[in-house]
């Protein structure tokens, strides 16, 4: 399951796209107040960061549909055409991502709440539909359950929309949607940090520095093959 960052905050943009394998970063109106500041030049510095092939995610701030179109519009033309406009999935959201995607703009349908919402915005011709996994647990809802029904509905029907699971406040819930068939999922800092760190891993690692150096003092295996080529 591919993997984006879910924050606007430059520094833990520039740290995971350097050492975690992310395929893009996603935004909305919440996360994008918390940097607050200059809205537009931080979208340029989180491109800028992450290079011009990977995804950008935006979601749009207009409610009507001739200003979500004209939004929708001037964002891609300032963040580049591998941005995805986020739109809500509402009756209007819908008619903006049918009016969008026929003409070749990549929308991801997001606060999805429901397998029904997600078919329709599949329907609609979302690239990607947005379930929000923790606030459905939260409701006392299946979010993971949620994502996998979508996904089969979409595979079952052969679309190429695909799920990009969000809304995580566990490393478990990811785990969870990854193997129940979601293509994608977006996870904030510290969730994506909990993926990866582990407590034996640490331990181990320390272990085999210290049978190492007792073994072999300071050398490595790079120092010696260096020393054999002298
Ligand atoms: C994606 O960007 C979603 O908007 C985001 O994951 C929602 O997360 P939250 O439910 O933690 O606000």
């Amino acid at each position: 399951m591919r993997l984006l960052l879910d924050t606007a905050n430059l520094s833990d943009i520039r740290y995971f796209n350097e050492y975690y394998p992310i395929e893009g970063v996603t935004t909305n109106p919440t996360i994008l107040s918390a940097e607050g500041g200059n809205v537009l030049e931080l979208l340029s510095e989180i491109r800028a960061i992450i290079g011009w092939d990977k995804e950008l995610h935006v979601q749009v701030t207009e409610k009507d549909f001739d200003r979500i179109i004209e939004e929708a519009i001037a964002l891609v033309s300032f963040l580049g055409e591998n941005t995805y406009v986020k739109i809500p999935a509402t009756d209007v959201g819908l008619k903006a991502t049918k009016y969008l995607s026929k003409r070749g703009y990549k929308i991801t349908v997001t606060a999805i709440l429901s397998e029904a919402q997600g078919m329709l915005a599949a329907n609609a011709g979302a690239s990607y539909v947005a379930p929000y996994v923790s606030r459905l647990d939260n409701l006392c809802a299946d979010g993971v359950g949620t994502v996998k029904q979508i996904s089969d509905i979409l595979s079952f029907s052969g679309q190429k929309t695909q799920v990009l699971a969000a809304s995580f406040k566990t490393a478990k819930e990811v785990l969870d949607v990854a193997a129940a068939g979601c293509h994608c999922a977006t996870v904030g800092s510290s969730v994506m940090k909990n993926l990866l760190s582990h407590t034996t891993t640490d331990t181990s690692i320390a272990r085999f520095d210290s049978d190492w150096k007792q073994a072999f003092g300071d050398v490595t295996i790079l120092s010696l093959l260096n020393e054999g080529k002298k």
